[in-house]
């Protein structure tokens, strides 16, 4: 099987967990969006659901889609969110904003009884850090928040360049008008310290790392399905 067809799996495992009426958390990313598909048949068959996407291009999939969506501000406290990962480590905690979206990803998440994430086998690693953790940072002050940054990790014995994200030519910019930084620190054995390190720092608006928050990851491999609980 090729790397989407896992995601498909993933996805409709996840959607096995998916009971109508629900408020639903939207992820965002490629296996998110063929979440989205699924949903939007079940939909069609006459599932009702309330979405709340995780960025403005699953609001679109959604439109598109005619999956009905909400937002935050009118459903404040969510069922279930389902979403991907960059990273998945053993106990479930996450690297995510690979696709940008970081932030509204986890004011989602953090609104949802339960997080379930899917993924094809190769998002899984033994420690975080493999893939650059996405930090979303202000534009005000950029070089200052990136010093900060670099020194913050420093003192926890890691290093490794800082990428402002650009695409097209130009700065990545996220749903919520701020900036990311790629951070290649490699392997990161305190996920907690540097977490807290970075909130610590103004022009730090979000990281991408998910701590203790998905409860059950879907994970699809050549041999098939495999439910992980955290
Ligand atoms: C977006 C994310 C995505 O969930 C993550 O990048 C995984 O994406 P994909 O399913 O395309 O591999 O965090 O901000």
């Amino acid at each position: 099987m090729d790397a989407k067809a896992l995601k498909i799996e993933a996805a409709r495992a996840a959607l096995a967990e998916v009971r109508d009426g629900m408020r639903l958390g939207i992820g965002t990313g490629s296996t998110a969006a063929e979440f989205v598909r699924l949903l939007a048949q079940k939909v069609a068959e006459g599932m009702t659901i309330i979405g709340v996407p995780t960025s403005e291009r699953t609001a679109a999939l959604c439109d598109e889609l005619g999956v009905r969506l909400s937002t935050l501000e009118e459903t404040p406290e969510l069922d279930l969110t389902i979403d991907g990962a960059d990273e998945i480590d053993p106990g479930l905690n996450l690297i995510k904003g690979g696709g940008g979206a970081l932030l509204r990803e986890k004011i989602v998440a953090a609104a949802s009884a339960r997080m379930i994430v899917i993924a094809d086998e190769s998002k899984l690693v033994d420690t975080l850090g493999r893939f650059p953790l996405p930090i979303e940072v202000n534009r005000f002050g950029l070089r200052a928040t990136e010093i900060a940054i670099a020194r913050a990790a420093a003192e926890l014995g890691l290093s490794g360049p800082l990428t402002l994200r650009v695409t097209n030519g130009e700065p990545f910019v996220t749903d919520g008008g701020h900036l990311i930084l790629d951070a290649s620190f490699g392997r990161i054995p305190d996920t907690r310290a540097l977490s807290n390190a970075l909130r610590a720092i103004p022009g730090v608006v979000e990281h991408g790392l998910f701590l203790g928050m998905a409860g059950l990851a879907i994970i699809a491999g050549a041999d098939g399905i495999r439910s992980v609980q955290a």
